[in-house]
């Protein structure tokens, strides 16, 4: 196995007792942590005036904590402020910027367990994806603190950076992006998901916390229109940094555009309509096992997941009662038990948009399986639906929803150009033991992250640098080594490996 950066540096959050809490099983075992997991808490974001509840995802009468959502006019204050510390800020030494994201990393650590509970109670993860958001949030903070003085060599920093993230990592996407942005020495202001200003709030008071000036980085949680829209449209922006749709990217490409600045910087990583390919040599177990992470892990909502799976024919009966198998035997509920496979959506708006999206296909006849929707909450059951192809798809259905097509083995170029012409680009699975197929599959896919013979999610920061092509983004690829080049200007004249 390749190692992953927090086992090289050693970051295993372990209690005075010597267990691993990050690991979720622990963790429902160590009664002490448990109790601070389970802990009823009241958090807050926001200084802003207008102030909502934010509910439980899982249970929607059970309120987590409020907002206070930022005014248009505080995003011109906040731009103010960022742009007067922008000098001081750049001329710290990058070892000291370098220092802070390093201390932020231990912190976030120390205080795992609140990150899980909040994981859980505001984003509807279960116990396993709100470790692997800890972990990948330290991972970033670690990878990018050691990468930045080789970029800091011949290139000067941009300025005030825009950093926009979504509620799917709403901790590990949220810092990667502020911890790139602050560690090449500009200023941020970031606009968490509007579904999960919390777990971002805490985020910053760590931040903040590890030697971050509150004026280097300040957020601003709110929805779009009255936050986000005039953040990218300020002129005084030197660049964005954006994870979430293709529509609202193109929104901000113009804005961008449009501004004074020709120079300024725009990241996009957003959707896809990732595809797997299982031939008939695929050894059916392992494939059935990684459909099932690739498609419902996270209940779908990963922007990597799995949405349509081309089985080769001679197989397609095996592999469809193997993976019905495999789905029935997950278990959907509350977020926070240690036997809970597949949690809530995230809000209202997007559990009724699938149900209804199942609905129809339902009565289209397609429907190969699925499992039942408890009335509670803001569930969807896992769903298997028939398709001829990936052609027929619209768009990306964001939750946990697979399609499956069958291909016979003369019509494999045909599904390799049907993928590659929806225009999107950001994740591929291939299932096989031909060697010279994975060359050739591997070489015709127009995709950012290509995985064989595993599941196609949780792309390790530093090993699999993750980003896509086409629809699915802008590059460059986070946690990778050419992305902290791009929050500076100039020419980096030798970077790492
Ligand atoms: N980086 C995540 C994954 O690989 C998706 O955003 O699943």
């Amino acid at each position: 196995a390749i190692p992953r950066p927090a086992d090289i540096f050693g970051a295993q959050r372990r209690n005075s007792k010597g267990w691993d809490i990050t690991d979720p099983v622990t963790l429902a075992e160590v009664t002490e942590e448990r109790a601070r997991f389970d802990a009823p808490h009241q958090w807050r974001a926001g200084a802003g005036s207008k102030t909502r509840a934010v509910v439980n995802p899982a249970r929607p009468m059970e309120i987590v904590g409020e907002v206070s959502e930022a005014s248009t006019a505080a995003v011109g204050k906040a731009v103010d402020a960022a742009v007067k510390a922008q000098p001081g800020w750049e001329k710290t030494p990058v070892a000291t910027r370098a220092a802070a994201l390093l201390r932020a990393a231990d912190l976030y650590e120390e205080d795992a367990v609140e990150f899980f509970a909040l994981c859980a109670r505001e984003a509807g993860k279960v116990l396993a994806d709100g470790v692997a958001e800890v972990r990948e949030a330290a991972d970033f903070l670690r990878y990018y603190a050691g990468q930045a003085a080789e970029v800091e060599r011949h290139t000067t920093a941009r300025g005030v950076i825009a950093c926009i993230s979504p509620w799917n990592f709403p901790l590990a996407i949220f810092t990667g992006q502020i911890a790139a942005a602050l560690v090449t020495g500009n200023t941020v202001v970031a606009k968490p998901a509007e579904q999960t200003p919390l777990i971002a709030a805490r985020a910053v008071e760590l931040l903040h916390e590890a030697g971050i000036p509150k004026d280097v980085l300040q957020l601003l949680p709110g929805d779009g229109p009255s936050v986000g829209g005039p953040l990218t449209a300020d002129p005084r922006i030197a660049g964005v940094c954006f994870t979430g749709s293709t529509d609202v990217a193109r929104l901000i490409e113009r804005q961008i555009a449009e501004t004074a600045d020709p120079d300024a910087m725009l990241i996009a990583e957003t959707g896809g309509l990732n595809a797997m390919i299982v031939d008939s040599t695929a050894l059916p177990e392992q494939a059935v096992r990684d459909i099932v992470a690739s498609a419902f892990q996270s209940a779908g909502q990963r922007c990597s997941a799995l949405r349509v799976l081309y089985v080769q024919k001679d197989v397609e009966a095996k592999v469809l009662e193997m993976l019905t198998g495999a789905m029935q035997a997950l278990r959907l509920g509350d977020p926070a038990l240690i036997s809970t496979d597949v949690g809530p959506v995230i809000d209202d708006e997007a559990r009724d948009n699938l149900t209804g999206y199942c609905a129809d296909m339902e009565k289209k006849g397609r429907l190969v399986a699925r499992l039942d929707t408890p009335s509670e909450g803001r569930f969807v059951a896992p769903h298997i639906f028939r398709v001829e192809g990936i052609g027929e798809m619209e768009r990306e259905m964001f939750g946990p929803i697979l399609h499956v097509a069958t291909f016979a083995a003369d019509n494999i170029d045909k599904v390799i150009s049907d993928i590659n012409a929806k225009g999107y680009g950001l994740t591929f699975g291939l299932h096989t033991r031909i060697e010279v197929r994975v060359q050739h599959i591997v070489d015709g896919i127009h995709a950012g992250n290509i995985y064989v013979n595993r599941n196609q999610i949780g792309a390790v920061v530093g090993s699999q640098p993750f980003g896509g092509e086409g629809l699915s983004g802008t590059g460059p690829k986070a946690g990778g080594p050419s992305y902290l080049r791009r929050f500076r200007k100039g020419e980096v004249t030798a970077l790492a490996p």
